[in-house]
């Protein structure tokens, strides 16, 4: 098979980007590939528009399902995006055969499990690299760069938006909505952005990660998430003096007994991380993936992690990989989940009550006496040990915000805390809680 046609659905920001590339740097890749990769075809719900791309000599369908089904198209990229129609139009495209790359990290996490299935049923492959960390090659690299390891841990900022607003919000004391905006215009943001600053598409990105990690089944449904929205810029000035840096993280972890993995951890929620590590230095839309190995120690891959060039870099690595072993070979591919198939198993999710973290309260007071020693007090009861605690200078009388870092406890430990401190009557508001972690990186 000397080349490979494909065709793509979508001409969004990443599929007008991925038609660029297969496009202008079709001389490089048949250099790489000793084969011819060739866009013949695209569907798009709008085809009345300027693409700013010569097209001419590719067929355009305004109906995605038509293309699915074109005896002329070997390899379907698939970057409309959401659950559906997307999954009716992949699910269509590898029963006809075809294989699939596709940059969509809510139907892997939603729906992964039943396309991997049907895809080796029909002997064609998924590719899905650009669903995580943009153009990041994460998913390759714990799939294969890092397979002789037992993962000991998985961080990753996997939110361009969410990274780019934090960034703004810290380093321009930019308004939350003028940022958001500005993500949009930027093609950062997902069709919905309640799925960037909510945290939903990072917890797609972290299951899909931890279920690679861990061989696990994707449990996209049991990730603990929390957003963004509730950060002001009040709390990222606050915990910058304390030496800290919000970031929105996914962590995942496993648990068990002697080597083997029964649990997996998986949250996502704004982190304060120390202004000294790697990780908290990753700003605007890049992302970061942390991952840990028993034999490679730590490992930080950084990259971009959305926007029209990046995302469609990674969509096509997949489409060279596959290319590469095609006709006949897609068993010479490494598993797409990193597993065999057969040793996948459907791990427990660990649950959030018994996660061990560090923690960062911002409590509203009354400034009278006696307040701040029940608070502390209540802490004590529950064996919640302080790392630091900090009021400013203030007119009495006010209402006034204390912050508190706390050593390691588990989230059912606080919590129960929590609902006493915020009984008490002296504290006004709802607290804040957010989650610290030290990295060794
Ligand atoms: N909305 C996503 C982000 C796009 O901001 O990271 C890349 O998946």
């Amino acid at each position: 098979m000397k080349e490979v046609r494909v065709g793509i659905l979508g001409l969004g920001t990443v599929g007008l980007g991925v038609a660029r590339i297969l496009i202008e740097q079709q001389a490089l890749m048949a250099k790489r590939l000793g084969k011819t990769l060739k866009l013949v075809a695209a569907a798009d719900r709008d085809l009345n528009r300027d693409f700013g791309l010569d097209l001419s000599g590719v067929t355009l369908y305004d109906d995605a399902a038509a293309l699915v089904v074109a005896d002329d198209v070997d390899l379907v990229v698939e970057l409309i995006g959401g659950y559906e129609p997307a999954r009716t139009f992949v699910a269509s495209a590898l029963e006809h055969g075809k294989h699939v790359v596709t940059a969509n990290k809510a139907l892997i996490a939603k729906h992964g499990e039943e396309l991997f299935k049907q895809a080796a049923d029909k002997g064609v492959s998924i590719g899905f690299e650009a669903a995580v960390g943009g153009g990041i090659p994460c998913l390759k690299a714990l799939r294969e760069g890092v397979a002789a390891n037992n993962i000991q841990s998985v961080y990753g900022i996997l939110n361009g938006t969410c990274n780019f607003i934090l960034t703004k919000m810290e380093n321009e004391g930019a308004d939350y909505a003028d940022v958001l905006k500005e993500a949009q215009e930027l093609g950062y943001a997902e069709a919905d952005p309640t799925f960037d600053v909510e945290g939903i598409d990072t917890a797609h990105k972290l299951s899909i990660l931890a279920a690679m990690a861990f061989g696990s089944h994707i449990k996209f449904d049991e990730v603990f998430t929390e957003g963004i929205s509730k950060i002001g810029a009040a709390d990222i000035e606050a915990v910058h003096e304390l030496g800290y840096r919000i970031k929105l993280l996914g962590i995942a972890k496993p648990h068990g007994e002697n080597g083997e993995v029964t649990q997996v951890e998986m949250r996502v929620h704004p982190t304060l991380v120390p202004l000294t590590t790697q990780i908290a230095q990753v700003s605007d839309s890049y992302n970061a993936v942390m991952l840990s190995g028993d034999f490679v120690e730590h490992t930080v891959y950084i990259g971009r992690g959305a926007g029209e060039r990046p995302t469609a870099s990674a969509v096509v690595a997949d489409i060279m990989d596959i290319t590469r072993v095609l006709p006949n070979g897609v068993e010479f591919l490494a598993p797409p989940m990193g597993y065999v198939a057969s040793e996948r198993q459907a791990l427990e999710t660990l649950p959030m009550a018994d996660v061990q973290s560090e923690y960062y309260l911002r409590i509203m007071v009354k400034d009278k006496p006696g307040v701040i020693a029940s608070v502390t007090s209540i802490l004590a009861d529950h064996q919640i040990s302080l790392e630091a605690m900090q009021q400013k200078e203030h007119d009495t009388g006010e209402v006034v915000p204390v912050m508190i870092l706390t050593h390691e406890t588990t989230e059912g430990n606080l919590q129960a805390a929590m609902s006493r401190i915020t009984a008490l009557a002296a504290v006004e508001d709802e607290v804040l809680i957010l989650r610290k972690e030290s990295f060794a990186a």
